[in-house]
């Protein structure tokens, strides 16, 4: 391979193929023209080492456990941003200025309310509705009740306010998707309430029983979703680019996001996690038959909360998650058996060959599901926290898409065709 070009020697014929290198050294090779000259497809399922876009958005190097957001690393933007800014920062690309970020609140504020027609949809979900079916009916259905929010071009003042709408009104449904959950009635946004501390009181407050909002539990709530906010193209991310590169508008684009993320090897591994600490738990604290059951490969068992496609190291995420639950619990002076079993997991399996040898560490779910249990969030809500985090990093993926024209083409993977090539057509009267 030279440093320009790979060449690939194909049918007594060279190809040179060019190298794409980003701006962190990453390379890439280009087969945007092997079709067209060779004939020949790429076939790479479940795209393990498949680059579906060039973007500025997010850096991963799943090697060296590195994430940086717009270039900024994770761990500073988790210890000393509100996750409003760092929203702000994956949209436009740049941290606000304080301006900036009073008009971005201001809008926050101005449209968290959702259309009161909309809250009588509730009323007709099962009462066992998944929390995650509600949010992506309701946030495909915005695009109905406000569809001059979800035009080409927003004509009340473009993305960022867009952004900010949608943003509000999600937070505003998913509170609303437990209160109903719950049978409680809705407690509606206050105006004098930061992002975080809104949705916990839209939660927890009651008529005949004031929630005291605790500052402990709106930073561990602000960490969280800003650990989650962006992770380049993952499962829903490129579900969200993918539907929208047919053309889809923004709020349905994100509704099938919201319905991706809900996957049990995706978003939903948060609640898989507590469920199997729970069960681990249940069985007299027998790891080594949970941790036998994932090794053994015809059990199709596998440990949530461990192993990533991108990380070969421990997840720069986890690493945060892990120290502020253990703050969290510490300060609020919780005692939970789950922290235990998920500290004695982990530690069972980082001197086992068989994880070692496949390079499955924490990833960001594994501790998550014990800071929202402290808080009071209840299991079936922890993919909709994963939603209302990510939520940002799929409006700048949208929008991302859109601006390039390159990606913005529909995307549209082949294949290799493995069924029947060619059999005559047999009549009905004919087939036994
Ligand atoms: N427990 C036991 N074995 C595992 C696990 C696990 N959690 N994860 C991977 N393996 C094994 C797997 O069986 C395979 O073994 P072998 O080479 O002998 O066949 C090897 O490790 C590689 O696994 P893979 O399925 O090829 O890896 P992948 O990149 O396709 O899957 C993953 C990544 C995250 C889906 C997978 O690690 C997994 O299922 N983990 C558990 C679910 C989970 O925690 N998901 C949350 C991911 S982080 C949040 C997010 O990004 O959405």
């Amino acid at each position: 391979m030279s440093n320009d070009f790979a060449h690939l020697h194909l049918d007594n014929t060279l190809y040179d193929l060019p190298i794409i290198t980003g701006t962190t050294g990453e390379r890439a090779i280009d087969i945007r023209g092997l079709l067209r000259d060779t004939g020949c497809i790429t076939l790479d399922s479940g795209y393990m080492n498949t680059g579906s876009c060039q973007s500025q958005i997010t850096y991963l190097d799943g090697e060296k456990g590195i994430l940086r957001y717009r270039g900024y690393d994770i761990a500073d933007l988790a210890e000393n941003c509100l996750f409003i800014e760092v929203a702000y920062l994956l949209l436009t690309g740049e941290l606000p200025t304080l301006p900036e970020l009073e008009q971005f609140k201001y809008d926050m504020t101005k449209y968290s309310l959702v259309h009161e027609d909309m809250i009588h949809f509730f009323d007709h979900f099962p009462p066992k509705a998944s929390p995650m079916s509600i949010l992506s009916t309701m946030v495909g259905t915005l695009h109905d009740f406000y569809p001059e929010m979800d035009l080409d071009e927003d004509p009340y003042g473009g993305i960022t306010t867009t952004t900010a709408r949608l943003l509000s009104k999600t937070r505003t449904i998913a509170a609303f998707s437990y209160k109903k959950n719950m049978g409680h009635p809705l407690i509606y946004p206050r105006a004098d309430l930061s992002y975080c501390a809104n949705f916990l009181h839209m939660m927890f407050d009651r008529p005949n029983m004031p929630y005291e909002i605790d500052p402990v539990m709106v930073s561990a709530l602000n960490k969280l979703l800003i650990l989650h906010a962006d992770h380049e193209q993952n499962c829903s991310t490129s579900t969200v680019r993918l539907v929208g590169s047919a053309g889809v508008r923004l709020y349905p684009s994100i509704s099938a996001g919201i319905s991706a993320l809900w996957g049990p090897l995706h978003g939903g591994a948060n609640a898989a996690v507590m469920r199997m600490l729970e069960n681990i738990n249940a069985d007299g604290r027998d790891y080594q038959k949970y941790i036998d059951l994932a090794k053994d490969p015809n059990s199709g068992y596998r440990l949530t909360g461990f192993g990533h496609r991108v990380y070969k190291t421990y997840d720069p995420r986890a690493t945060i998650i892990k120290k502020t639950c253990h703050d969290v619990l510490k300060t609020q002076k919780i005692s939970d058996p789950l922290l235990d079993i998920a500290l004695h997991l982990e530690e069972l399996v980082s001197t086992d060959d068989y994880f070692i040898e496949r390079n499955l560490y924490p990833n960001v779910d594994f501790y998550s599901g014990i800071i929202y249990r402290a808080m009071g969030i209840p299991t079936n809500m922890f993919t909709v926290m994963f939603a209302l985090g990510r939520l940002p990093g799929w409006i700048a993926h949208w929008q991302e898409m859109n601006l390039d024209k390159e990606s913005s083409r529909i995307g549209r993977p082949r294949q290799v065709y493995t069924g029947i090539p060619d059999r005559p057509f047999v009549a009905l009267a004919d087939r036994c």
